[in-house]
């Protein structure tokens, strides 16, 4: 078909699991609509994989395999290079290589790019070439770009993101049946919502490094997953989810990326860990595997995207979506936006984080105990929201809802509650958190 350019842009394509085999198959189905939206057709040239000779169902000629994906990424008539193999290496070397070859980068790779985005975004630049990783957080909700080019005019004071589906499903499990963690995971694990080894996930690894890809776009500042605090989902009982319900919450894995205005200026923050929100808050209403990122800008208010996080299909949107724009740059001789990190704001430990605590103890029931836990926050300088006393006698609870306050001294305020002699559990911990909140921190 004509095209325009008369010229034809190869595509080398690392990795054929689930989202490569789906690019792969759409470059194939979707060839002559992708080459008149680009200007010119996308010839796939290589597929690099471990197995050559796995059975695939893909109609492909199996000559495109290969096993030396360091060779097809620098192949001269590659001009574009998919990476979807995942984690640290090969994968580092076989972008850097492509790019150092003059081939433009498409990647889903967020474990990469949370640990060492600072060596590609630098060999994109020498190499003058795009670095796209739209599929790279939330699969395929437009996300990236929205921070890199959409807001890049506006000032982002938070992201709040459930960025992780398998957390997502097994807590909305919890929370719609009553089950407990293990039993709401296995649930996910037979419905095929969560891996056999599901550690990245559970333990917020996956939503850690989706979070140090958030903030670094939106406070124009390097954050690495080394930055970002991380608390899974592991801990959060069934009780957590009744006590949050009766707050008018729900219990939600998030990543929390946050600027903050300190006496000494700006800082930034990122964290991942469960949380309850208000019930009304655009983000309780994510249910399942869905995934959703919800963006408070200066100039443009709340905003809320929201989609599927994962799977083959959904993940490969956002990747051809990265690859027609590299391939019309290409075609232009041009490039698009590269890392803005001028900001270089300090990033803030998780102990000097602003929080807030929702906190339920067993206690006595007998007077002078309520004084006594108050006591704990006022000498950890801890201001009290409200408090309310559940059960009496030997079923006394005192649920404690703090203001904001450095997550430090809320922790030791927790600390010193579970050696007081009064206190017989303290049963739930949880921060609370959606609200926007402007900082009096000094
Ligand atoms: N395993 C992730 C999730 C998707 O459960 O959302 C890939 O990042």
């Amino acid at each position: 078909m004509a095209t325009g350019s008369g010229r034809t842009l190869g595509v080398g394509l690392l990795g054929c699991g689930v989202v490569g085999s789906e690019v792969a198959r759409l470059l194939t189905a979707q060839h002559d609509e992708l080459a008149a939206r680009i200007g010119a057709p996308l010839e796939l040239r290589g597929i690099g994989v471990r197995r050559p000779g796995r059975a695939r169902d893909l109609d492909l000629d199996p000559g495109l395999f290969t096993t030396d994906a360091a060779a097809l990424v620098r192949r001269d008539d590659v001009d574009l290079v998919v990476e979807v193999i995942g984690g640290i290496e090969p994968a580092r070397s076989l972008i850097l290589a492509a790019l150092e070859n003059g081939a433009s980068v498409v990647t889903a790779n967020k474990a990469l790019l949370a640990e060492d985005g600072a060596t590609l975004f630098e060999a994109a630049e020498k190499a003058d070439r795009d670095l796209w990783f739209e599929a790279a957080v939330a699969g395929a909700i437009p996300i990236i770009r929205p921070l890199r080019e959409s807001l890049a005019g506006d000032r982002v004071r938070r992201v709040l993101g459930i960025v992780n589906g398998t957390t997502n499903f097994v807590l909305d499990k919890m929370s719609t049946s009553g089950a407990g963690f293990a039993e709401a995971l296995e649930e996910a694990q037979s419905l095929g919502f969560a891996e056999a080894d599901p550690t990245a996930d559970i333990e917020g690894f996956d939503a850690a490094a989706k979070a140090a890809i958030l903030a670094s776009l939106a406070f124009h500042t390097r954050v690495a997953v080394a930055d970002v605090h991380r608390e899974g989902i592991a801990e959060v009982s069934a009780a957590d989810v009744v006590s949050a319900r009766e707050m008018g919450c729900v219990v939600k894995l998030l990543a929390i990326c946050e600027m903050h205005e300190l006496a000494d200026g700006p800082a930034v923050s990122a964290r991942v860990h469960p949380a309850m929100i208000p019930a009304e808050h655009p983000l309780a209403s994510v249910r399942g595997a869905y995934n959703a990122v919800f963006v408070e800008s200066e100039a443009a208010g709340q905003l809320m995207f929201y989609g599927p996080g994962a799977g083959g299909a959904p993940t490969a949107s956002a990747v051809l979506g990265d690859l027609v724009t590299a391939a019309r740059n290409r075609l232009s001789d041009v490039r698009g936006a590269g890392e803005s990190a001028h900001a270089e704001l300090d990033v803030l430990a998780m102990g000097d984080t602003i929080t807030r605590y929702h906190i339920a103890v067993d206690v006595d029931d007998r007077p002078g105990v309520l004084a006594a836990v108050a006591t704990e926050f006022s000498r950890h300088e801890v201001s009290i929201q409200t408090v309310r006393q559940e059960g009496r006698g030997s079923d006394a609870q005192l649920v404690v809802v703090t203001h904001p306050a450095r997550d430090a001294a809320l922790a030791a305020t927790v600390d010193a509650l579970v050696h007081l002699d009064m206190v017989r559990a303290v049963t739930s911990v949880m921060r609370v958190e959606a609200e926007s909140q402007p900082e009096s921190r000094s």
